[in-house]
């Protein structure tokens, strides 16, 4: 069993190994700050002005809300699930989380985990988050008292369109892992399983990509990797839909959410089959800006009503888009997705897809309606075929001193 090393005395402040590390990661902050200031006064020359350094941004951990999910999508990430120990108790499910909040705290600032065995990778935080999400074992070992499970915490229902494998699905805790750099994924990741050893297995790992950190002006809808522009209409941080719709209010899961995990393999083999207008026909929306058929621009508004000179509707009736809108503006999500590219197994070219994310504040009420819908008629279903699919539960932040989870495990 592992030890609750913020217990241990002496143990509690960070080391001088720690303080040195920070130290030199504030120290490239203050650099890069100096280094922006000469370039913007007139006159001053920038031979030596350093290059502004992606890999010195962090994301606060601590907070009402956990990081990662109205945080903007930095370009990596990782999803791991475990599968907890039988003897993994309530007790131990409160020192897991512990350990692993106050490694994703100091990590998350660029600071070396406790015993981090590589301490120098964690220098470079690239806006690293840490996003925990428990599974329904994890819950039902977690709760006492009057204290009950989100109704929506369970398997979805089954879709005519799944085709899934153990292998990507379900899981008791989820680690969602993301930054600008795949380094920092990697040891993060490391790190935390590390601490994770006493009390559960891995179950699946699921890295996913979007463009790179600077290839983009930020804020550009990402493209997944049928060439779409994909995350267009959305929930918007920051928005009094995106509080209303994605964090939960009551109960020990105020202020956290839901996180549902649909690995979508995207057959890009036969999608290469297809001519331009039969792609852009499939979504109703243009390949080159993802404007609507209708439109011009990414975000002008689709014209249902529309038709063609023959009578059809510009935007099919079967076409993705007006599939997965519904008239309840209650059933919106939160999509945060990733690409994700594996060695092809036999034969095809490609294994691609999509790590489809999305966080609502109710699971039945908002994704399984939209899911339904998409399963009754979408085209995108002749190219797309769920193989994996998980729903955790993600509780809300935590302030200082605290731990992710505390709010039913304390
Ligand atoms: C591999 C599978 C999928 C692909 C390639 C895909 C692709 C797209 C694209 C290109 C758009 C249009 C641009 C935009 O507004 O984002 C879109 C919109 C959307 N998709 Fe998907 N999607 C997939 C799966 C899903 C699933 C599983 C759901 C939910 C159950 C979903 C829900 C939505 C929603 C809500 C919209 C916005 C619709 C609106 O305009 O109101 N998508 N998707």
């Amino acid at each position: 069993m592992a030890r609750d090393r913020r217990r241990e005395p002496g143990r509690g402040g960070p080391t001088r190994r720690q303080l040195l590390l920070g130290g030199a990661v504030a120290g490239a902050g203050a650099a890069v700050a100096a280094g922006a200031d000469a370039l913007t006064r007139p006159g001053v020359a920038p031979p030596s002005a350093p290059e502004p350094l992606a890999g010195a941004g962090t994301v606060p951990f601590h907070g009402t809300h956990q990081a990662g999910i109205a945080t903007a999508p930095q370009a990596h990430a990782t999803l791991v699930a475990l599968d907890l120990h039988e003897v993994t108790d309530r007790d131990a499910l409160r020192r897991m989380m512990r350990l692993l909040s106050d490694d994703a705290a100091r990590l998350t600032q660029g600071v070396a985990a406790l015993a981090d065995s590589e301490p120098e990778l964690a220098l470079v935080p690239a806006n690293l988050t840490v996003t925990f999400g428990f599974g329904p074992e994890l819950v039902r070992r977690a709760l006492t008292g009057s204290a009950a499970a989100p109704s929506w915490l369970r398997a979805l229902p089954a879709f005519t369109v799944d085709r899934l494998e153990a292998a990507w699905s379900a899981g008791d805790l989820l680690l969602q892992i993301a930054a600008d750099d795949p380094v920092t994924v990697a040891h993060a990741q490391r790190m935390l399983l590390k601490d994770t050893r006493s009390f559960a297995t891995v179950r699946w790992t699921q890295p996913g990509f979007r463009r790179a950190r600077g290839s983009e002006a930020s804020g550009t809808t990402m493209r997944n990797l049928f060439g779409q522009v994909d995350g267009t209409v959305n929930l918007e941080p920051g928005t009094a839909d995106f509080e209303d719709l994605v964090w939960v209010r009551d109960g020990w899961l105020a202020g956290g959410t839901s996180l549902v995990l649909r690995r979508i393999r995207m057959d890009l083999d036969t999608w290469d089959r297809l001519d331009r207008g039969g792609r852009e026909q499939s979504v109703g929306r243009t390949l080159s800006n993802g404007a609507p058929l209708t439109g011009t621009h990414e975000h002008d508004e689709p014209d249902f009503e529309a038709t063609t000179a023959i009578g059809f509707p510009v935007i099919a009736e079967f076409s993705h888009l007006r599939r997965a809108r519904s008239e309840d503006t209650g059933q919106r999500i939160y999509r945060r997705a990733y690409n994700y590219d594996d060695a092809p197994t036999g034969g095809e070219v490609s294994n691609s897809g999509l790590l489809f994310i999305s966080y609502q504040a109710d699971v039945d009420a908002q994704f399984v309606p939209l899911q339904q819908r998409l399963d009754e008629l979408d085209l995108l279903n002749e190219w797309t075929t769920p193989v994996g699919s998980a729903v955790f539960a993600i509780p809300p932040g935590c302030a200082e001193g605290g731990y992710v989870g505390e709010t039913v495990l304390a």
